[in-house]
């Protein structure tokens, strides 16, 4: 990074083209900006922090001593495991992914062992059978170091990911299994932490009012991100730089708000679809962890006052220029129900340039780089949705790193946060992912859960004339 100014590292928002002046007739007007009440949105979300679900708001401010046993504990496992396994779904695993994604070498797994500089790494992020099979034809369990990750500590999948290796381990270590497992939980509660305590597993706290989605500043994102060398502390300087900056109540200086309150007023327009598609493939997995945050945050039946708004936006992955081949067809022609964000890179860490050796001429006008094609595509993009009065914005990072990755995980929180609640809806729950779970408990017989499987028998019965 050379001598690191974190002003030329500032991430930034532009919404030209949300903007009616730019797309007329179905852009935002300035007066329809300043008829939002964002100022209550703004302190209903300050005055929250590091309060009840409100936690995550505070990891960026993290004892410095807490960072440092992470690396230290990091520093441990590079050095004694050739593998590093995430046992996790949802806000423990996809965090964890889209750092990895980002800040590592594409092919980082199939580095050779000098130039990787750490232990191979899988998340898990599924219980799909043939997954868990591929993974242990490719892990020496003995030589694993396996980190599960679950804040409620009862999570199906989790724990029976966990339960798979558990066995395993316990075949081949012994009483030494436990050496092979850390987990990342709640401290106080789930099954997760009362198998740890029985077992003397090594725990990491997820801190109290971190919800999943909102955990990836905490130990769920740290340590797998410190295991892989990624700079942790920079991750978190760049998440408190944008939190400093959104700290304004005035939304042409609080990035997060002034992106929260266009999406509010979007979707009062009928802009049901938040297209997330970053210019790079280092930041594919954004979207996926992009696409939780929003659509669990913000998809909600009723509002704080109990009343029915099934409120939400939803989210959809896309990767430029993949998709251009794709999803822009339909994001330019189809329905005007969209808002598009797209991630740009200034800079990307390395240089690929196109030198046409053909004698065919009309090839000339590549001889340039992948990385001016890649802008030049992406500004075409925006110029075209532009043309068609389509909704979009574009995130600017000046590189991709351990700061502005930081940055964007904390900007597009805080958007969520503003946003839900400029939607007066509980931004921080999930029942409808937590009725799904009682579901799965109840029709695998769980203890507990037997009336809910009296109705799911009322309830699964299907007529077979629909299924042909
Ligand atoms: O955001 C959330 O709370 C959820 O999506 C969870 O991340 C997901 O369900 C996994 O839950 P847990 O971490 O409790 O295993």
């Amino acid at each position: 990074m050379g001598v690191f100014k974190r002003e030329d590292y500032k991430l930034k928002f532009d919404f030209n083209y949300m903007m009616d002046e730019f797309i007329e007739g179905e852009g935002i007007l300035e007066k329809e900006l300043k008829a939002v009440d964002f100022k209550s949105a703004f302190e209903k979300v300050k005055n929250a922090r590091g309060k009840g679900m409100q936690c995550w708001s505070e990891l960026p401010y993290a004892k410095t001593s807490d960072i440092d046993n992470i690396i230290d504990y990091a520093k441990d496992i590079r050095r004694n495991f050739k593998y590093f396994v995430v046992l996790g779904i949802g806000g423990s695993a996809l965090g964890p992914i889209a750092l990895q994604q980002a800040i590592k070498h594409l092919h980082y797994n199939e580095l050779n062992p000098k130039r990787r500089n750490g232990p191979k790494i899988y998340i898990e992020d599924n219980i799909d059978p043939e997954r868990m099979s591929a993974l242990l034809d490719m892990i020496v369990p003995e030589e694993t170091l396996f980190n599960v990750i679950t804040k409620s500590g009862n999570t199906s999948e989790t724990m029976s990911q966990f339960l798979i290796i558990f066995k395993i381990l316990r075949e081949k270590l012994g009483d030494g299994a436990c050496r092979n497992i850390i987990a990342t939980t709640d401290a106080n509660k789930g099954n997760l932490l009362k198998i740890a305590r029985e077992e003397n597993i090594k725990t990491l706290v997820i801190p109290d009012g971190v919800g999943g989605r909102f955990s990836e500043l905490s130990p769920v994102g740290l340590l797998p991100a410190a295991v892989a060398g990624i700079n942790i502390k920079m991750l978190l300087s760049g998440a408190r730089y944008i939190d400093k900056l959104c700290s304004s109540s005035n939304i042409y200086k609080n990035p997060a708000l002034m992106a929260a309150v266009q999406q509010y007023i979007a979707i009062g327009k009928g802009k049901n679809v938040s297209v997330m598609m970053p210019y790079a493939d280092s930041l594919k997995y954004i979207s996926d962890w992009y696409c939780q945050l929003w659509g669990e945050s913000l998809g909600k039946a009723v509002d704080l006052n109990g009343k029915t708004v099934n409120a939400g936006q939803t989210p959809i992955k896309a990767l430029g220029v993949t998709d251009q081949h794709s999803q822009i067809q339909l994001y330019t022609e189809g329905p005007f129900d969209k808002v598009i964000t797209f991630i740009a890179v200034e800079k990307f860490r390395t240089e690929v340039k196109i030198e046409n050796i053909t004698s065919l001429k009309d090839l000339d006008f590549l001889n340039s780089s992948l990385n001016k094609l890649i802008d030049i595509e992406r500004r075409a993009t925006e110029y075209a949705l532009k043309k068609a009065k389509r909704m979009n914005r574009t995130i600017i990072l000046p590189e991709v790193n351990e700061f502005t990755v930081g940055e964007l995980l904390m900007f597009f929180m805080l958007e969520t946060a503003y946003c839900g609640a400029l939607l007066n809806i509980d931004t921080f729950n999930q029942p409808g992912v937590e009725e799904g779970k009682n579901a799965t408990y109840a029709l695998m017989g769980r203890v507990g859960y037997e009336e809910k499987r009296k109705e799911l028998e009322v309830n699964l019965i299907k007529n077979p004339k629909y299924i042909i």
